[in-house]
């Protein structure tokens, strides 16, 4: 088992209980996502996603997968580059985030985890996987599903937020999304809740398991061409494509 990150006992006691407090954070704050992400995101806007989902080889006319798609941001980055939102799929475990989502009429946002997806074995070209990394409770399990469920040559990119190198960096970091954007939160979300999400996005980002172990585990999972790029020290996207077979790669 390889949880990407110990339990966080300020929150929830046992690794059980993790997976009920996270989905009901989520839903009790998704009326104030949006808005808190515009805050907190610090560049992880639109432009940054589609640029993410581009360089990780999504191409117009692909079939998507968006696991962890939340209100629905990554994946209309998504539906954007593809030309088509009826050929992206959205899957999340929290009710409130799919009620909340704003995407076009034709995009499908399903009841569904990492762990698992509601999709057939080899259903995607392309699976994204946004800012949700920190919330599953085995990484293998999930990285397992994710090889499941994309076709041979299909590709995976992984957003996440990574501790940049350096206590100074660390600092700052800290002091915006454990300081600031709670501040703020209160100040402009709806839900009283909005500050706790902000600490606990703070607190998995800070206990998370290093980016070797993540890339690690994607190539356990058996994908190649597995890579990390990073943008302003903090910004990670990995990048890996399911090989075709043995008789190809
Ligand atoms: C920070 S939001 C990111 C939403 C979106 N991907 C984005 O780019 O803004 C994290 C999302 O992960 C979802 N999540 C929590 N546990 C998950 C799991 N085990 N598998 C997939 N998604 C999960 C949450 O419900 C939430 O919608």
């Amino acid at each position: 088992m390889q949880a990407p990150h110990p339990p966080l006992r300020t929150y929830y006691q046992t690794e059980r209980d993790r997976s009920a407090w996270v989905r009901g954070v989520f839903d009790r704050t998704a009326a104030d996502y949006d808005r808190l992400e515009r805050i907190f995101g610090l560049g992880t806007g639109p432009w940054y996603r589609r640029q993410a989902l581009k360089h990780a080889g999504l191409k117009p006319g692909m079939t998507v997968i968006d696991v962890g798609s939340g209100t629905g941001l990554l994946a209309c980055a998504a539906a954007k580059i593809i030309g088509d939102p009826a050929r992206v799929t959205g899957v999340d475990p929290s009710p409130g985030m799919i009620e909340y989502a704003r995407v076009p009429a034709a995009m499908r946002l399903l009841s569904g985890s990492a762990e698992r997806i509601p999709a057939p074995d080899c259903a995607a070209d392309f699976l994204s996987f946004g800012y949700a990394l920190r919330h599953v409770s085995d990484l293998s399990v999930a990285f397992a599903e994710f090889y499941r469920v994309i076709r041979p040559g299909g590709r995976l990119c992984v957003l996440e937020i990574t501790l940049p190198a350096g206590s100074v960096r660390r600092a700052l970091l800290k002091a915006w999304l454990n300081g600031l954007v709670p501040r703020i939160g209160a100040v402009v979300a709806r839900r009283r809740d909005a500050p706790l999400l902000m600490h606990y996005l703070w607190d998995t980002i800070a206990a998370c398991v290093p980016p070797d172990t993540i890339l690690q585990a994607l190539g356990g999972a058996g994908f190649v061409e597995v890579e990390r790029h990073v943008d302003l020290a903090i910004f990670s996207a990995y990048r890996a494509r399911k090989p075709l077979g043995p008789a190809f790669d």
